[in-house]
Protein backbone atom coordinates (compact mmCIF):
# COMPACT_ATOMS: atom_id res chain seq x y z
CA UNK A 1 0.00 0.00 0.00
CA UNK A 2 1.40 3.24 -1.01
CA UNK A 3 0.62 6.61 1.38
CA UNK A 4 -0.68 8.44 -1.63
CA UNK A 5 -3.64 5.21 -2.03
CA UNK A 6 -7.28 6.34 -1.27
CA UNK A 7 -9.75 4.20 0.72
CA UNK A 8 -13.24 3.91 0.14
CA UNK A 9 -16.13 2.67 2.51
CA UNK A 10 -18.71 1.44 -0.08
CA UNK A 11 -22.38 0.71 2.20
CA UNK A 12 -24.98 -1.29 0.17
CA UNK A 13 -22.29 -2.91 -2.36
CA UNK A 14 -24.17 -6.88 -3.28
CA UNK A 15 -25.31 -5.82 -6.42
CA UNK A 16 -26.23 -2.65 -9.02
CA UNK A 17 -24.29 0.40 -8.04
CA UNK A 18 -22.55 -0.30 -4.96
CA UNK A 19 -21.40 -3.07 -6.52
CA UNK A 20 -20.53 -1.21 -9.74
CA UNK A 21 -18.53 1.66 -7.33
CA UNK A 22 -16.81 -1.20 -5.84
CA UNK A 23 -15.51 -2.86 -9.24
CA UNK A 24 -14.54 0.88 -10.50
CA UNK A 25 -12.61 2.36 -7.25
CA UNK A 26 -10.62 -0.91 -7.20
CA UNK A 27 -9.56 -0.48 -11.18
CA UNK A 28 -8.94 3.01 -10.13
CA UNK A 29 -6.49 1.97 -7.71
CA UNK A 30 -8.39 2.62 -4.39
CA UNK A 31 -8.43 -0.08 -1.81
CA UNK A 32 -12.58 -0.67 -0.72
CA UNK A 33 -14.24 -1.94 2.28
CA UNK A 34 -17.61 -2.99 0.72
CA UNK A 35 -20.74 -4.15 2.66
CA UNK A 36 -23.42 -6.60 1.95
CA UNK A 37 -26.53 -7.82 4.04
CA UNK A 38 -26.02 -11.00 3.18
CA UNK A 39 -23.04 -13.11 0.78
CA UNK A 40 -23.27 -12.02 -2.88
CA UNK A 41 -21.46 -13.93 -5.25
CA UNK A 42 -21.25 -10.79 -7.71
CA UNK A 43 -19.13 -8.94 -4.72
CA UNK A 44 -17.18 -12.02 -3.84
CA UNK A 45 -16.15 -12.63 -7.71
CA UNK A 46 -13.84 -8.84 -7.13
CA UNK A 47 -12.00 -10.54 -4.64
CA UNK A 48 -8.38 -9.04 -4.15
CA UNK A 49 -6.36 -7.66 -1.46
CA UNK A 50 -7.59 -4.56 -2.22
CA UNK A 51 -11.35 -5.52 -1.10
CA UNK A 52 -12.17 -5.99 2.38
CA UNK A 53 -15.96 -7.37 2.51
CA UNK A 54 -18.43 -6.82 5.43
CA UNK A 55 -22.09 -7.63 6.37
CA UNK A 56 -24.45 -5.47 7.73
CA UNK A 57 -27.79 -4.05 7.28
CA UNK A 58 -28.04 -0.01 7.90
CA UNK A 59 -31.62 -0.71 9.74
CA UNK A 60 -29.81 -2.90 12.41
CA UNK A 61 -28.18 -0.71 14.80
CA UNK A 62 -26.66 -3.58 16.58
CA UNK A 63 -25.22 -4.75 13.45
CA UNK A 64 -24.06 -1.50 12.41
CA UNK A 65 -22.42 -0.80 15.88
CA UNK A 66 -20.56 -4.12 15.35
CA UNK A 67 -19.43 -2.98 11.74
CA UNK A 68 -17.64 0.55 13.54
CA UNK A 69 -16.13 -1.21 15.70
CA UNK A 70 -14.40 -3.53 13.48
CA UNK A 71 -13.09 -0.82 11.15
CA UNK A 72 -13.19 1.75 13.63
CA UNK A 73 -8.80 2.13 13.15
CA UNK A 74 -9.54 2.58 9.36
CA UNK A 75 -9.45 6.06 7.87
CA UNK A 76 -11.38 6.88 4.81
CA UNK A 77 -11.49 8.93 1.91
CA UNK A 78 -14.96 8.01 1.15
CA UNK A 79 -17.82 6.81 2.97
CA UNK A 80 -20.67 6.20 0.77
CA UNK A 81 -24.08 5.21 1.83
CA UNK A 82 -25.67 3.84 -1.50
CA UNK A 83 -28.22 1.50 -0.20
CA UNK A 84 -31.59 2.02 -0.46
CA UNK A 85 -35.12 0.53 -1.44
CA UNK A 86 -38.03 1.40 -3.63
CA UNK A 87 -40.92 -0.59 -2.02
CA UNK A 88 -44.18 -0.18 -3.84
CA UNK A 89 -42.63 2.79 -5.59
CA UNK A 90 -45.05 3.02 -8.37
CA UNK A 91 -48.13 3.24 -5.59
CA UNK A 92 -49.63 6.75 -4.92
CA UNK A 93 -49.12 7.64 -1.37
CA UNK A 94 -52.27 6.88 0.02
CA UNK A 95 -52.35 3.46 -1.34
CA UNK A 96 -49.27 2.49 0.22
CA UNK A 97 -49.58 0.71 4.07
CA UNK A 98 -48.20 2.59 6.70
CA UNK A 99 -45.83 0.43 7.86
CA UNK A 100 -44.41 -0.29 4.08
CA UNK A 101 -44.35 3.72 4.00
CA UNK A 102 -42.76 4.36 6.69
CA UNK A 103 -39.67 1.57 6.27
CA UNK A 104 -39.18 3.11 2.98
CA UNK A 105 -38.20 6.67 5.05
CA UNK A 106 -36.57 4.74 7.47
CA UNK A 107 -33.85 3.05 5.24
CA UNK A 108 -33.66 5.63 2.69
CA UNK A 109 -33.76 8.68 4.94
CA UNK A 110 -33.16 8.00 8.78
CA UNK A 111 -30.64 4.91 8.49
CA UNK A 112 -27.90 6.70 6.25
CA UNK A 113 -27.44 9.66 8.44
CA UNK A 114 -27.28 7.16 11.23
CA UNK A 115 -24.28 4.76 9.89
CA UNK A 116 -22.40 8.20 9.04
CA UNK A 117 -22.68 9.96 12.56
CA UNK A 118 -21.03 6.52 13.68
CA UNK A 119 -18.60 6.33 10.87
CA UNK A 120 -17.56 9.94 10.76
CA UNK A 121 -14.33 9.35 13.20
CA UNK A 122 -13.43 7.30 10.32
CA UNK A 123 -13.53 9.74 8.15
CA UNK A 124 -9.97 11.37 6.80
CA UNK A 125 -9.21 14.62 6.75
CA UNK A 126 -10.13 16.13 2.87
CA UNK A 127 -12.64 13.11 2.33
CA UNK A 128 -15.72 12.67 1.43
CA UNK A 129 -19.31 11.48 3.14
CA UNK A 130 -21.84 10.69 -0.35
CA UNK A 131 -25.35 9.66 0.19
CA UNK A 132 -27.46 8.06 -2.82
CA UNK A 133 -29.85 10.10 -3.33
CA UNK A 134 -31.73 10.47 -6.61
CA UNK A 135 -33.02 13.61 -8.91
CA UNK A 136 -36.55 12.56 -7.50
CA UNK A 137 -35.68 13.85 -4.25
CA UNK A 138 -35.76 17.50 -5.52
CA UNK A 139 -38.76 18.97 -4.20
CA UNK A 140 -38.21 22.11 -6.72
CA UNK A 141 -37.75 19.61 -9.56
CA UNK A 142 -41.07 17.52 -9.17
CA UNK A 143 -43.16 18.43 -12.07
CA UNK A 144 -44.37 14.92 -13.06
CA UNK A 145 -45.31 13.71 -9.92
CA UNK A 146 -45.29 9.57 -8.89
CA UNK A 147 -43.41 7.50 -6.72
CA UNK A 148 -44.52 9.57 -4.30
CA UNK A 149 -43.39 7.71 -1.36
CA UNK A 150 -39.53 7.08 -2.45
CA UNK A 151 -39.22 10.72 -3.75
CA UNK A 152 -40.14 11.77 -0.23
CA UNK A 153 -37.56 9.73 1.20
CA UNK A 154 -35.32 11.15 -0.63
CA UNK A 155 -36.13 14.60 0.12
CA UNK A 156 -36.03 13.62 3.48
CA UNK A 157 -32.30 12.13 2.79
CA UNK A 158 -31.23 15.52 1.20
CA UNK A 159 -33.01 17.38 4.26
CA UNK A 160 -31.16 15.09 6.85
CA UNK A 161 -27.93 15.23 5.15
CA UNK A 162 -27.65 18.84 5.18
CA UNK A 163 -28.67 18.98 8.96
CA UNK A 164 -26.01 16.54 9.10
CA UNK A 165 -23.87 19.00 7.68
CA UNK A 166 -24.33 22.01 9.58
CA UNK A 167 -24.09 19.56 13.01
CA UNK A 168 -20.40 19.03 11.77
CA UNK A 169 -19.59 21.62 10.08
CA UNK A 170 -16.28 22.29 11.79
CA UNK A 171 -14.97 18.51 10.76
CA UNK A 172 -12.67 18.36 8.06
CA UNK A 173 -15.18 16.37 5.86
CA UNK A 174 -17.48 17.16 2.63
CA UNK A 175 -20.89 15.74 2.25
CA UNK A 176 -22.08 14.97 -1.39
CA UNK A 177 -26.03 13.68 -2.37
CA UNK A 178 -25.48 11.92 -5.46
CA UNK A 179 -28.50 11.52 -8.56
CA UNK A 180 -26.45 8.51 -10.27
CA UNK A 181 -29.08 9.05 -13.44
CA UNK A 182 -32.07 6.53 -14.38
CA UNK A 183 -29.49 3.26 -14.66
CA UNK A 184 -30.69 0.03 -15.73
CA UNK A 185 -30.73 -2.04 -12.34
CA UNK A 186 -32.89 -4.16 -10.58
CA UNK A 187 -34.39 -1.22 -8.98
CA UNK A 188 -33.96 1.50 -12.10
CA UNK A 189 -35.42 -1.35 -14.43
CA UNK A 190 -34.69 -2.54 -18.00
CA UNK A 191 -35.85 0.39 -19.68
CA UNK A 192 -33.27 3.12 -17.82
CA UNK A 193 -31.77 5.43 -19.50
CA UNK A 194 -27.70 4.71 -18.82
CA UNK A 195 -26.04 1.65 -17.84
CA UNK A 196 -24.33 0.98 -14.62
CA UNK A 197 -20.74 1.40 -16.28
CA UNK A 198 -21.68 4.93 -16.92
CA UNK A 199 -23.30 5.62 -13.82
CA UNK A 200 -20.54 4.88 -11.56
CA UNK A 201 -17.87 5.83 -13.68
CA UNK A 202 -19.69 9.36 -13.86
CA UNK A 203 -19.67 9.02 -10.12
CA UNK A 204 -16.46 8.24 -9.08
CA UNK A 205 -14.91 11.05 -11.48
CA UNK A 206 -17.58 13.36 -9.56
CA UNK A 207 -16.03 12.32 -5.95
CA UNK A 208 -12.41 12.26 -6.95
CA UNK A 209 -12.98 15.76 -8.38
CA UNK A 210 -14.91 16.98 -5.28
CA UNK A 211 -11.98 15.71 -2.31
CA UNK A 212 -10.80 18.09 0.03
CA UNK A 213 -14.32 20.47 -1.03
CA UNK A 214 -16.03 21.18 2.26
CA UNK A 215 -19.94 21.96 2.79
CA UNK A 216 -23.32 19.51 0.98
CA UNK A 217 -23.35 19.48 -2.69
CA UNK A 218 -26.54 17.86 -4.46
CA UNK A 219 -24.85 16.77 -8.15
CA UNK A 220 -26.13 14.55 -10.79
CA UNK A 221 -23.30 11.66 -12.13
CA UNK A 222 -22.25 14.38 -14.97
CA UNK A 223 -21.35 16.99 -12.12
CA UNK A 224 -24.34 19.18 -12.49
CA UNK A 225 -25.88 20.88 -9.58
CA UNK A 226 -29.76 20.23 -9.11
CA UNK A 227 -32.10 22.12 -7.71
CA UNK A 228 -33.27 21.06 -3.95
N1 LIG B 1 -31.21 2.66 -10.38
C1 LIG B 1 -31.60 3.92 -10.48
O1 LIG B 1 -32.05 4.37 -11.56
C2 LIG B 1 -31.48 4.84 -9.30
C3 LIG B 1 -31.79 6.20 -9.51
C4 LIG B 1 -31.67 7.08 -8.44
C5 LIG B 1 -31.23 6.63 -7.20
N2 LIG B 1 -30.95 5.29 -7.03
C6 LIG B 1 -30.47 4.89 -5.70
O2 LIG B 1 -29.24 4.19 -5.83
C7 LIG B 1 -29.09 3.25 -4.75
C8 LIG B 1 -28.75 1.88 -5.32
O3 LIG B 1 -29.80 1.54 -6.21
P1 LIG B 1 -29.68 0.34 -7.26
O4 LIG B 1 -30.34 0.83 -8.49
O5 LIG B 1 -28.32 -0.20 -7.29
O6 LIG B 1 -30.71 -0.67 -6.54
P2 LIG B 1 -30.69 -2.25 -6.34
O7 LIG B 1 -30.11 -2.91 -7.51
O8 LIG B 1 -32.10 -2.55 -5.92
O9 LIG B 1 -29.69 -2.44 -5.09
C9 LIG B 1 -30.04 -1.96 -3.83
C10 LIG B 1 -28.89 -2.22 -2.90
O10 LIG B 1 -29.20 -1.69 -1.61
C11 LIG B 1 -28.99 -2.75 -0.66
N3 LIG B 1 -29.85 -2.56 0.50
C12 LIG B 1 -31.18 -2.33 0.52
N4 LIG B 1 -31.60 -2.21 1.78
C13 LIG B 1 -30.52 -2.37 2.58
C14 LIG B 1 -30.32 -2.36 3.97
N5 LIG B 1 -31.33 -2.18 4.84
N6 LIG B 1 -29.07 -2.54 4.45
C15 LIG B 1 -28.04 -2.73 3.60
N7 LIG B 1 -28.16 -2.77 2.26
C16 LIG B 1 -29.40 -2.60 1.77
C17 LIG B 1 -29.32 -4.02 -1.43
O11 LIG B 1 -28.83 -5.17 -0.75
P3 LIG B 1 -29.50 -6.64 -0.97
O12 LIG B 1 -28.86 -7.21 -2.21
O13 LIG B 1 -29.15 -7.37 0.27
O14 LIG B 1 -30.97 -6.45 -1.14
C18 LIG B 1 -28.59 -3.71 -2.73
O15 LIG B 1 -27.19 -3.89 -2.58
C19 LIG B 1 -30.40 3.31 -3.96
O16 LIG B 1 -30.23 4.17 -2.85
C20 LIG B 1 -31.38 3.92 -4.95
O17 LIG B 1 -32.44 4.57 -4.32
C21 LIG B 1 -31.05 4.39 -8.05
Amino acid sequence: MTTSQKNALIVGASRGLGLGLVETFLKRGWRVTATQRKASPDLAKLATEALTIETADIDDDGAVAALHDRLKTRKYDLVFVVAGVATQAHDPLHEVPRDVAAQVYLTNAVSPIRFAELFADTVAPGGTIAFMSSILGSVGLNESGGWDNYRASKAALNTNARSFEVRHRERPFGILLVHPGWVRTDMGGAEADIDVATSVTGMADVIERRLGERGAAYLDYTGKTLAW
